[in-house]
């Protein structure tokens, strides 16, 4: 077989394809049209389903006869992607090419899939169309033996006109699929590299002569309670068309019929579209046989004075990056893997989704409409990878490579006009995005015009236009959002300082959720709010990438980059989502959601009660959003519980407003005035009652109950290596080489199964992959204490042990430098008190702190401090000070990729409790860890699943815990999140 050279041949990007249009689907009647589910129409006809299917390692080994029986010899379903079947390999690469970087050729050993199936048809004179939605990377198709076309664009539909290929009865349809092409130069986006037909196929029977495109656009006026509906129609000659409009209770509104090839429909009293309230009318189109139905949302996007503005409203976009992305299936996602994506989503109050980095499948676009998210839509377009061709290193200085290079203009403009064509009827897309990261130049200058000049009802966007290349003039009319990925909230705010807007600055990334973070989702949104004409931002990304291996040791396993033996690889770098592969929240959505909760107190007076909420919906009031329920919680408990009456909620969107809250007249000490957020009332995906924000003012403490004072007197007996302090109830083992104790014996019975030590290592989080190197050239995660002489005394309620000390490590001066005192008290009680200081030459510690290896059994968890979930400095905004209780396996943060977790910030208690025995810590503010794991396992697996407890509960009491940031591609951890250098440190062990 002699097939035609397109797929390296920038001079033939689609064969035979019919020109783009926007997304829609005919139905053969006006109920099954207005119910919207495309796969009940009698004219589609779905191609989905188990295919014949033949995998060769190249397109030099594919058989002469294509058609041949022999020449697909296995089964695999469509749609799907063959690495996730059993075929070739997977990959995960970010930035670097995964093909050698030669266009338009690839590598002749070019894997390839050969697809083939046969279906019934019925032959009339109908027209018929043939849809792929996805395929990755390229395909040649067959109709009956007979060549119909050629496309690429793997995140774009393509469609042939398969009428002329058709017969009546059996039919039978070839598909080659490449995975390699020229256009893969264009497709470099940090994902698992994916083969095969990905996406949705059908056949659509059409009327011979019918609608072939059209288009909706509205223009409000009268303060947003007026709008113009224009419908521009292409179809076959002057057919007539019959068209209706429809409310959101499918009621008709309007109605009417045109030979021509425009509507008008004028409306009043609209009902606005927003994504807090995502109303949508439909148009009924018939024409012929045909009924088509489109969801219709009315809103306006637009900017003025930088501030993006929907509906006259300014917004902030609160929004995730999303990739097509599941552990099973790959890319091949279906609807209900996008519902529970959407829900959860909801739930978090997340308002904005940017489809990073490519056109998601339509569909997706339509549940975007009807939930209520705003939408970035953006290009399959990246071509990162140039910045590593000359010298193998990441160098910018060949950024615009295929960005300037006019030969690539018309590639960079298909895939633009593919996305925009595509979607130009959804209402829930208000920004175009040319693609990302690839480059600037005079190619992307003319795709923003052409967009710019095609949508002038949206926003455009594109980052990498923020790095113009030298000497190059950039097309800044047609470009109306200032993008950037990553800053640091002081580079934001130095932008705003120095005056340089001049068109809304978004985040279209930040905040890089990889591992254990984001830390600094409050800082940002504060950051957004703070400047009117910052718009608001999308966290990198929404889902870890990962693939799914089975199960072992009673956990999933998930394959990430260097797992799969291949080359290039960016190992773990795939797993920086906001959840789980498969879709369990992260700590950090849970933080993210709480930052984006739709009330917030933002000043207050516990002992008065007398609040200021701020209302930080964009087009709710606070009364018809949420019931809030407000507590009083003092010693770790609520003392006091009412409803904020509904009437104090009404606060317009945006607006604070000051209510007081009536309190029990016999409140005193200290306590905490927290409230929580419902929602009011039953919305899609999140029900009325479910919890939707916290929040809290004034500090609680927790309860201390008067301890037994013991009056016996306590032996002290030295040896060179130690002071042994024992009563009648306890034996003390003091080292003197480490100024920690060996053991606590109380009671008969061994407390710790190692020897207590000092300790500043922490299992290195994604996020400090940066630093984590000067960490260990430092050797932190070597480093131990050592005492210098002890001075030991006896005083009226107990024994003193001070010594001077220092955290140490071979080759270097000491680390810490410090004095300690520990007193050991006549009823058992062991306190603690130190003062340190860091060298100031070595970077921040991870942390400073004791550890503790208890007794395996003593495995539960009972604290006061910020919980439920992992707090730290800067992430503990969905966390509160209060009493938890859980255990010390359930305390463990399960990242795939083991890491440091399940601290928890500003505590001042924490006990661990076997079923005879347990130790108490009290201090003021000290963070703990209580895990299954050391630090150095935490440190050493690459897998969660390999992964094996210790013989002890390994218990980390730390007077410091640095922050954990994302500066795995974000800015450097904030100097306010670092463990400071002096360190000030007491805290009482009670131990029974
Ligand atoms: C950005 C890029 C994303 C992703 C991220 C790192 O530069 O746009 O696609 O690679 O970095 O996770
Ligand atoms: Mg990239």
């Amino acid at each position: 077989m002699k097939l035609p050279h397109y797929h390296e041949d920038f001079s033939h990007l689609h064969v035979n394809t019919l020109p783009c249009h926007a997304y829609f689907i005919p139905f053969g009647d006006r109920e099954s049209a207005l119910a919207g589910e495309r796969r009940a129409s009698d004219r589609y006809v779905s191609l989905n389903g188990v295919w014949r299917f033949g995998y060769y390692k190249s397109l030099n080994l594919l058989p002469e006869d294509v058609f041949a029986d022999a020449a697909a010899p296995d089964e695999i379903p469509v749609p799907s992607v063959w690495q996730c079947r059993g075929y070739d390999g997977q990959q995960y690469t970010n930035v670097r090419y995964a093909i050698p970087f030669d266009p338009p050729r690839v590598p002749p050993m070019n894997p390839c899939g050969l697809y083939r199936r046969s279906f019934a048809w019925r032959k009339d004179a109908c027209g018929a169309t043939l849809c792929f939605e996805g395929v990755d990377s390229c395909f040649h198709v067959w109709l009956n033996g007979r060549y119909v076309g050629y496309s690429q664009v793997s995140h774009s539909p393509s469609e042939f006109d398969a009428a002329p290929y058709l017969c009546d009865g059996e039919n039978q349809i070839t598909v080659l699929v490449l995975k390699w092409c020229d256009g893969t130069y264009f497709e470099d986006q940090d994902k698992l590299r994916q083969s095969g037909i990905f996406r949705d196929v059908y056949l659509l029977r059409r009327d011979k002569a019918c609608i072939r495109n059209f288009r909706v656009t509205a223009a409000l006026s009268e303060g947003y309670t007026r709008a113009n509906v224009h419908v521009s129609l292409e179809k076959d000659g002057s057919l007539p068309v019959r068209y209706a409009l429809l409310d959101g209770e499918n009621q008709e509104i309007a109605a009417g019929e045109t030979a021509g090839d425009t509507l008008k429909i004028a409306l009043d009293q609209i009902h606005l579209w927003n994504a807090e309230d995502p109303y949508l009318y439909t148009l009924l189109l018939q024409c012929g046989s045909e009924w088509i139905a489109e969801k219709v949302g009315l809103r306006e996007v637009r900017v003025e004075n930088n501030v993006v503005l929907v509906n006259g409203v300014p917004v902030k976009f609160k929004g995730v990056n999303r990739h097509d992305s599941d552990p099973v299936v790959g890319p091949a996602v279906d609807k209900a893997h996008m519902l529970r994506d959407l829900a959860l989503m909801k739930q978090h109050n997340v308002n904005a989704i940017r489809t990073s980095h490519y056109p998601n499948a339509p569909e997706f676009l339509q549940l975007c409409d009807q939930y209520g998210f705003y939408v970035i839509a953006e290009a399959d377009l990246e071509t990162h990878g140039v910045v590593f061709l000359e010298k193998g290193v990441y160098d910018e200085a060949n950024y615009d490579y295929l960005a300037t290079d006019p030969q690539y203009g018309p590639v960079v403009l298909d895939r633009v006009q593919r996305s925009v064509l595509r979607d130009v009827n959804r209402p829930s897309v208000l920004i175009w995005s040319m693609g990302n990261e690839a480059g600037m130049g005079v190619n992307f200058d003319r795709a923003l015009a052409w967009t710019k000049r095609f949508d002038p009802t949206r926003l455009t966007h594109y980052e990498r236009a923020s790095y113009p290349p030298k000497g190059e003039e950039i097309n800044q009319t047609d470009l109306d959002l200032y993008s950037r990925m990553y800053p640091s909230v002081q580079e934001i705010d130095q932008f705003f300082a120095d005056g340089k807007i001049s068109k809304p600055y978004i985040l279209c990334e930040y905040c890089h959720s990889m591992g254990n973070g984001p830390g600094d989702l409050e800082d940002y949104f504060q950051c957004f709010h703070r400047h009117p004409g910052h718009c608001g931002g999308f966290i990198w990304e929404w889902c870890d990438h990962a693939v799914y291996l089975g199960e072992e040791n009673g956990r999933k396993k998930y394959g990430y980059g260097g797992d799969f033996g291949e080359y290039p690889q960016d190992g773990n770098f795939c797993m920086d989502g906001l959840v789980f592969p498969d879709r369990r929240p992260h700590t950090g959505l849970t933080e993210y959601k709480n930052v984006l909760r739709p009330a917030r107190i933002v000043d207050g007076d516990e002992k008065t009660g007398r609040i200021s909420l701020w209302n930080t919906l964009d087009f709710t009031n606070l009364r018809d959003a949420v019931t809030v329920v407000y507590e009083i919680r003092q010693d770790g408990q609520t003392r006091f519980r009412a409803d904020v009456p509904q009437a104090l909620l009404d606060i317009p969107p945006h607006e604070k407003r000051e209510i007081t809250l009536p309190l029990p007249a016999d409140l005193t000490g200290d306590y905490a005035l927290h409230i929580t957020e419902y929602q009011k009332a039953d919305a899609p995906f999140v029900r009325a009652g479910d919890a939707v924000g916290e929040d809290e003012i004034g500090r609680q403490h927790a309860m201390r109950l008067p301890r037994a004072q013991d009056a016996g007197e306590i032996t002290v007996e030295e040896t060179p290596a130690t002071i042994i302090l024992e009563d009648k109830g306890f034996r003390y083992t003091y080292n003197k080489a480490t100024g920690c104790f060996d053991q606590w014996t109380a009671a008969g019975r061994d407390y710790f199964a190692h020897p207590m030590g000092f300790n500043i290592w922490r299992a290195p989080t994604d996020n400090d992959q940066f630093v984590k190197g000067a960490w260990m050239n430092c050797g932190f995660d070597h480093a131990y204490s050592r005492a210098y002489e002890t001075s030991v005394a006896q005083t009226e309620t107990g024994v003193t042990l001070s010594t001077d000390f220092a955290v140490v490590v071979p080759s270097m001066l000491p680390l810490v430098k410090g004095h300690l005192i520990w007193t050991v008290h006549q009823n058992g009680d062991i306190s603690l008190s130190l003062h340190g200081e860091r060298k100031e030459s070595v970077p921040f510690l991870p942390r400073f702190g004791l550890r503790l290896f208890l007794q395996k059994d003593m495995d539960q968890l009972r604290y006061f401090g910020f919980g439920p979930g992992e707090s730290y400095i800067d992430k503990h905004r969905s966390c509160f000070r209060h009493v938890y209780e859980t255990a010390v396996r359930a305390n463990h943060e399960d990242y795939v990729k083991p890491q440091e977790n399940g601290s928890h910030w500003d505590c001042e208690y924490v006990r661990v409790n076997g079923e005879k025995s347990g130790v108490a810590v009290w201090g003021d503010g000290f963070s703990f860890n209580a895990s299954p794991y050391t630090q150095e396992e935490l440190t050493q697996k690459r897998h969660n699943y390999e992964l094996e407890e210790a013989d002890a509960t390994v218990l980390c009491v730390d007077a410091q815990m640095s922050g954990v940031g994302s500066n795995s591609c974000g800015p450097m951890l904030a100097e306010v999140y670092r463990a400071p250098r002096q360190i000030d440190f007491a805290c009482r062990f009670e131990i029974n």
